[in-house]
């Protein structure tokens, strides 16, 4: 068999509908692989799907609706998946919430606030609730998405007491800090399904172009903003190609709780990540707040 051929695969990639996560879906479809677009929006993922389908042959593409934001929505999802599927061989994490125009945390109706419910404690949940498929279909693999933004918080840690913005509030803020939680998240991760047969990795995106469609909710400036910072973007194809690697090439198949760039190179930690003690801790917390229990 063709190494490069996945008809014998079948992935799960959240927030297929656009950017790095529709890239990847399309990439992972051209090579033959069925693949589950997971989509807030039932209608955008339809979308997609047809683009996928048309542009790669490939009529395996699934779309399935998931509002990473409510954990009610999530355990549907996954029982779904868990009925529909008799394997799962990657599970993209790749969905995130990154709104600038709100102005102060927003509770979901988990009482979470909504960055890091999305980003954070929504992939927590899925985790959980996917892991006997994946451990059943092992060799099997899980990548989360961090930020290179997190390069310029060297200082970041976990903020146990604001974790719902309680104590103070910014976008930026809640992104970043729900970034680095994924992070530290995937090296407890990988403790966790030591000799399972099921590896996770992590990967810090880049500056990656996002389309004016997807900003017409921010104010002109904010725009404006995006746009200079897309002169030194790269697409969102080149990006997805590490996405594919880490989810699928041979080479990374014994790798797990690996950092890594968008040149498929392993790159180093930020500093705090470090700390047993909080990843520790953030592991229990984050199981919490997603409602399993320890
Ligand atoms: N672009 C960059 O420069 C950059 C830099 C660093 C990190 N990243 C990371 O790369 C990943 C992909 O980003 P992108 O640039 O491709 O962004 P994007 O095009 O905006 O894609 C984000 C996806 O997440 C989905 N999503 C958001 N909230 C959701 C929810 N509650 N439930 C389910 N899906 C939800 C969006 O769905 P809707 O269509 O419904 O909104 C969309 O499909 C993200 O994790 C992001 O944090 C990107």
């Amino acid at each position: 068999m063709n190494p490069r051929d996945l008809s014998d695969k079948t992935y799960l990639i959240t927030g297929a509908n656009s950017g790095i996560g529709k890239a990847a879906a399309q990439q992972l479809a051209a090579r033959g692989a069925q693949v589950i677009l997971a989509c807030r929006s039932a209608e955008r993922g339809a979308q997609a799907q047809a683009q996928i389908t048309q542009a790669t042959g490939n009529s395996r593409v699934i779309v399935l609706p998931v509002d990473l934001a409510s954990q009610a929505s999530i355990r549907a999802f996954c029982a779904q998946v868990n009925q529909q599927f008799t394997r799962l061989d990657g599970l993209i994490h790749n969905a995130a919430n990154f709104d600038p125009s709100l102005k102060q945390a927003l509770l979901t109706a988990d009482g979470v606030e909504t960055i890091f419910a999305t980003n954070h404690i929504g992939v927590v949940l899925m985790t959980a609730l996917l892991e006997d498929l994946l451990r059943a279909s092992a060799p099997s693999r899980i990548l989360t998405v961090a930020s290179k933004g997190l390069l310029t918080y060297p200082f970041l840690d976990i903020e146990f007491d604001n974790l719902n913005g309680e104590r103070r509030f910014s976008t930026q803020h809640a992104y970043y800090h729900a970034k680095l939680a994924q992070v530290m998240y995937t090296l407890s991760l990988a403790q966790h399904l030591q000799g399972s047969g099921v590896t996770v990795n992590c990967v810090r995106v880049t500056n990656v172009a996002i389309p004016d469609e997807r900003l017409t909710h921010l104010p002109a400036w904010q725009r404006r903003l995006y746009q200079l910072k897309r002169r030194a973007a790269i697409s969102p194809e080149q990006m997805a190609r590490t996405y594919v690697y880490l989810i699928s090439d041979p080479s990374v198949e014994a790798i797990s709780g690996g950092y890594w760039d968008e040149n498929n190179r392993q790159v180093q930690l930020n500093r705090s990540v470090a700390n047993a003690a909080t990843r520790a801790r953030l592991w229990q917390v984050s199981r919490q707040m997603a409602g399993l229990e320890d």
